[in-house]
């Protein structure tokens, strides 16, 4: 048993992860997004942590067809709030490190030293392809690139004036004022890959991963701190759980029923083709065949039971896939996310895994 962090995974994006016409409504607001996290934040959670999407997938749901951006979102959120950590996410192939060094420092002002950052090497082709960018791009590439993006932000926080000549970034007597209150913020990856982890266990403090059944977070846990273990053991297991609340079993098994009847099969196609094409994890998508036609719009990974039910899921993943944080995504941000904070937590830690920030 350990403590472990517990974030949010914040509904900057409209619809939230549910690809359906009967899910309750996510406007993807800043004003929704402000709500979460002064909610979040009572609660006691650690962190909330938004994603960097750019293009959503169209259908009848719209789904993420309205996209808040995460830098701009978590300068509000910093200054709405006092104590939660409040993380952002940077698209290592859109955003030069230069101007990414001086919004993050910015940040890390308006936060007073709560500011995180989780950053994607690239590979979103929905998001990119309109933009013309990282079409040339494959996996040990993309990881070539984020790994001197990382090195030339790192070296922007720390030194006075920097030079570097890399294959991808150029920087003469570059300089970054000021540096980021609190020091060089924790670094994340969302990353799955045998490239992508060890680029992560290499250059940063945590991987971000998601798993589509319970055997898969496992696997992909014990992967990433294997590969950790292999790269100096420093790297920190952050895996997101979509949670399905119900007072019973059944309950949540009806929500389920509900969201999955109104599944928005043109955005569940275009997902598909999308992630199938880089998802390493083999139990996911796969765009060579038609198998999207039978995807549910809930994950097939989410957690979902009673209050009690969900706490023992979650501790016996958390236990098994040797995970160090927990990053939610839920239907309904507001009362869902009050028995996340209000029931399920407080079992998990009285099962033993308790908050790091408490
Ligand atoms: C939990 C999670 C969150 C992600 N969030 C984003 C995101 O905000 N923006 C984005 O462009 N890609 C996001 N991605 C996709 C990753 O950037 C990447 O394409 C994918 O994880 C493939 O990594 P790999 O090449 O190491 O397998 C996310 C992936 C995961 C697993």
């Amino acid at each position: 048993m350990k403590d472990i962090e517990y974030g949010i995974f914040m509904p900057v994006s409209s619809g939230g992860w549910i690809p359906s016409s009967t899910v309750p409504e996510l406007d993807g607001s800043y004003a929704y997004n402000l709500e979460v996290a002064r909610l979040s934040e009572r609660l006691g959670f650690d962190f909330t942590l938004s994603q960097a999407v750019w293009r959503g997938y169209g259908g009848p749901s719209r789904h993420f067809d309205d996209n808040l951006e995460s830098l701009v979102t978590s300068g509000g959120l910093a200054q709405a709030t006092t104590d939660i950590g409040v993380w952002s996410t940077v698209n290592t192939a859109m955003l030069h490190p230069a101007i990414a060094a001086k919004m993050v420092a910015t940040g890390s002002q308006i936060s007073n030293g709560r500011t995180g950052l989780n950053i994607v090497a690239g590979g979103n082709r929905t998001s990119e392809t309109q933009m013309g960018i990282g079409l040339d791009l494959d996996n040990s590439t993309k990881y070539r690139r984020a790994a001197e993006w990382v090195e030339v932000v790192k070296a922007l926080w720390t030194e006075s004036t920097v030079d570097y000549d890399g294959e991808y970034f150029q920087l003469k007597d570059c300089q970054s004022d000021p540096k980021p209150v609190g020091g060089v913020p924790q670094m994340i990856c969302a990353a799955t890959s045998d490239t992508g982890l060890a680029f992560v266990a290499k250059n940063l403090d945590g991987v971000l991963f998601e798993g589509t059944s319970r055997d898969s977070v496992v696997a992909i846990g014990q992967r990433a701190r294997r590969i950790s273990q292999e790269n100096g053991d420093n790297l920190k297991t952050y895996c997101v759980f979509m949670i399905v609340p119900g007072d019973t079993d059944a309950d949540a098994q009806r929500r389920i029923d509900l969201y999955n009847e109104g599944r928005d099969l043109v955005a569940l196609e275009r997902m598909a083709r999308e992630w199938g094409a880089v998802s390493h994890d083999s139990s996911a998508h796969n765009p060579d065949n038609e198998g999207w036609k039978d995807s549910t719009a809930i994950s097939t990974g989410t957690v979902a039971g009673s209050p009690d039910s969900i706490a023992e899921q979650l501790a016996d993943m958390v236990e098994h896939a040797d995970i160090d944080g927990a990053v939610f995504i839920m239907p309904d941000f507001i009362d869902d996310l009050t028995v996340l904070g209000e029931e399920i937590v407080p079992k998990l830690v009285a099962n033993g895994f308790g908050r790091v920030g408490a």
